[in-house]
């Protein structure tokens, strides 16, 4: 797992942003996956602006989310497809019928999570998967346990990320208490992974990710096993490594 250390929150997303766009040159038709939070909203405006002075095409890319909240209908606002088009989606030339996030408002979560996993091998899986991590190491909705999924399934969320989450809610009783996610291995099986971490409170995080071991109770630490994955932290993020 290679590490690049930058001054600001502005530096990584920037690089974060040419990390997508070379991707994109190399293939025009990659398969991108995408997150959500606070974390990667920089590198959305690094790639809306690199799209609009005529560095980068989506025309051909096909598009993934790591999770969407359970239920949630895709026309809420707190809803992480309304998050996607709001910050980059709506701003680029991506096709509408190239996006696929997790359906929040399937009347059966189970099958919809079985679904999203055969769509995303029938195109052939994920080039290149963009991660957070949490304070807790969850990375996509795989909280700390003592088993992890391999593939998309129906998430409980724990009380740290319900907390966390409540900023983008009016409070914590209003995020819900499940979410469709990928599962280790979806995210794993993705041919590059490129992680952003911003922030000192991250810092602990960053320390058990790069620790040299592995555990269920720290999910982001089995990204140490994939053969491409490429994380990209602030100076705080990094501050304790
Ligand atoms: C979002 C996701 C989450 C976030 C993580 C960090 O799609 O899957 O795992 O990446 O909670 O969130 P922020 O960036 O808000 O600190």
């Amino acid at each position: 797992m290679k590490r690049i250390v930058c001054e600001t929150y502005d530096e990584m997303s920037q690089i974060g942003a040419y990390v997508f766009s070379e991707q994109i040159w190399r293939k025009p038709d990659s398969v991108l996956g995408f997150a959500t939070g606070g974390t990667p909203a920089g590198m959305y405006r690094c790639l809306v602006k690199m799209y609009n002075d005529g560095l980068v095409d989506f025309s051909k890319v096909t598009t993934f989310n790591l999770d969407e909240y359970y239920p949630m209908s895709k026309s809420s606002s707190h809803s992480y497809d309304y998050f996607m088009w709001d910050n980059l989606f709506s701003k680029i030339n991506v096709r509408r019928e190239s996006v696929y996030l997790p359906n929040g408002g399937a009347a059966d979560p189970e099958k919809a999570c079985d679904d999203y996993e055969r769509l995303l091998e029938s195109r052939g899986g994920l080039d290149i998967q963009l991660l957070g991590i949490g304070n807790n190491g969850h990375i996509a909705f795989n909280e700390p346990a003592d088993e992890l999924r391999v593939r998309t399934y129906v998430a409980e969320l724990t009380a740290d990320t319900i907390e966390a989450n409540s900023r983008f809610f009016e409070s914590a009783a209003d995020v819900p208490r499940r979410a469709l996610t990928m599962g280790m291995g979806s995210i794993m099986s993705a041919r590059r992974i490129l992680m952003l971490i911003a922030g000192e409170k991250k810092a602990p995080a960053v320390k058990a990710m790069f620790s040299g071991r592995i555990t269920p109770k720290f999910p982001a630490s089995l990204l140490q096993l994939h053969p491409d994955a490429v994380v990209i932290l602030d100076k705080d993020a990094a501050s304790m490594l």
